[in-house]
């Protein structure tokens, strides 16, 4: 009770880097495949439990503009799995009352991926529980140019003059435009480092590091997380009152 006195806020939007599936399979002599599944499991749980505490928006970096130089089997088990996910995510989205939105750049996804991120999103778009947002084919300075091109577009065509580019207005042209900024990012597998994720809307984020492997995170790991940053103060640049 007196740890809840301290600040009993739980984060209104977790961003969390998958990692450590690869590690979590050679420590038990599988196949790298075996653990991308063993992640993609405990991805749904981490869903549900992130919504039974309370948190209102989950952001997770499923695969990086980078990972395309990962060997080839690899990638197409990743684009298997995330095919799945997808499929299955109808399902869950309804089961959970679940709203799915895909960012990063779909212009490099195959057709049917495409596809399905489409139908999911629409069939999605009414559900009030979590607001589930998965970065595929996404990267944080892919997705600034991608911001500066669309804005560049509508100064050229004269629907906006260089003097209405605002903080607010380039953050409309992000993948994550209508979405509050992340309060915590959570890397899982004990690297510290953001590896070109949301770097427009982690300005302010709290920062959470685990040595847990993606696979193992569970319930306990989530709670942990979320009491770390109700302990955290946070100031936004400015000084406490
Ligand atoms: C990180 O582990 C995992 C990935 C880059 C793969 C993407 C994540 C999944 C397939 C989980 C499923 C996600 C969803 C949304 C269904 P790593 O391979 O970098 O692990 P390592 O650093 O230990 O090698």
């Amino acid at each position: 009770m007196a740890e809840k006195l301290l600040n009993t806020s739980v984060p209104r939007h977790i961003a969390i880097i998958l990692d450590g599936n690869g590690r979590w399979a050679k420590k038990r002599g599988l196949p790298r495949t075996a653990g991308h599944k063993a992640g993609a499991k405990a991805v749904e749980k981490i869903c549900e439990e992130a919504y039974n505490a309370g948190v209102e928006y989950l952001t997770l970096y499923a695969f990086s503009t980078e990972n395309w130089s990962r060997p080839a089997d690899e990638v197409n088990m990743i684009m298997n799995l995330l095919r799945d996910y997808l499929s299955d995510s109808l399902n869950n989205a309804k089961k959970n009352n679940m709203k799915i939105r895909v960012i990063g750049d779909r212009s490099g996804l195959s057709k049917d991926i495409v596809d399905k991120i489409i139908e999911t999103e629409e069939a999605s778009k009414n559900y009030t529980g979590l607001k589930l947002q998965i970065a595929i084919n996404y990267g944080g300075q892919d997705e600034i140019v991608r911001a500066a091109k669309k804005i560049s577009e509508k100064v050229k065509e004269g629907e906006l003059d260089p003097s209405d580019i605002t903080k607010d207005l380039f953050e409309n042209y992000l993948d994550t435009a209508g979405i509050p900024a992340p309060d915590l990012l959570i890397r899982t597998s004990g690297e510290q480092r953001l590896s070109n994720f949301l770097l427009w809307q982690l300005a302010y984020a709290e920062f959470y590091f685990t040595d847990v492997l993606l696979p193992d995170f569970g319930k306990k790991d989530l709670a942990e997380a979320i009491k770390c940053y109700s302990q955290r103060d946070r100031r936004y640049g400015g000084v406490k009152q």
